[in-house]
């Protein structure tokens, strides 16, 4: 199970089956999906599939966290740590790679609440988990991701075909090695 982080203003926690309604409503708002999901509206199965994933990854430390804030009830979003999904391009380095994906539904947009959950799930990966890197792959039209990631203190490094459009591959690397800790070793370079 994925340990609940906090922030100032966010509460993460595992996604589990009974979040499913509420961050299908979110990934198919025309804004949230424009990019992630090339502007399709998804089905509830393949986003039961999506969250089915997640939950088979947290034995490994990695998966999805729902985004609460304390005057919603519901989730606002979602973030996650994830296989990398892309081919990614050569300079990117040997693999796997541990990606991370992140969404708000648009009316919490522009409040700093994506970096705030961001910096959460990447000081998790590399404090708790002792990866050694994160990736991030974002449309290049995605001007909101790009800023997310930059802010974040992720470098761009470099782009790659997509099914819509080019994506800018961005990475991140852990402040300093963790050599105790051990999972998962393949993120370990
Ligand atoms: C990407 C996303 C999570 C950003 O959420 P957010 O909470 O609005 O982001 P923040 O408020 O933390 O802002 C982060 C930066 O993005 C900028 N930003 C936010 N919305 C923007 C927009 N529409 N256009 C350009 N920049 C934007 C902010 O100004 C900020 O940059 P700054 O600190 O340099 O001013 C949100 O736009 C989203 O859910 N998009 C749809 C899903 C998606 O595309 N996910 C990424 C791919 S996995």
């Amino acid at each position: 199970m994925l340990p609940t982080l906090r922030t100032e203003r966010l509460r993460l926690d595992a996604a589990t089956d009974s979040d499913i309604d509420a961050l299908w409503a979110i990934w198919r708002e025309p804004d949230v999906r424009r990019y992630p999901w090339d502007d399709a509206a998804i089905e509830r199965p393949v986003f039961v599939d999506a969250i089915g994933r997640s939950e088979s990854l947290a034995s490994g430390g990695i998966g999805m966290w729902t985004i609460r804030v304390a005057t919603a009830p519901d989730p606002v979003g979602a973030v996650a740590l994830v296989p990398v999904g892309h081919a990614p391009p050569r300079d990117l380095g040997p693999g796997p790679h541990v990606e991370l994906i992140y969404s708000l539904s648009r009316r919490f947009w522009g409040r700093g609440l994506a970096r705030e959950a961001i910096a959460a799930v990447v000081g998790y990966a590399f404090d708790t988990l002792a990866l050694r890197r994160l990736v991030a792959v974002v449309d290049v039209p995605n001007a909101a991701s790009h800023r997310s990631l930059l802010r974040t203190g992720f470098r761009r490094t470099g782009d790659s075909d997509g099914p819509k459009h080019r994506l800018a591959w961005y990475a991140l690397a852990a402040p300093e090695a963790s050599p105790d800790r051990t999972w998962p070793e393949e993120a370990r370079e």
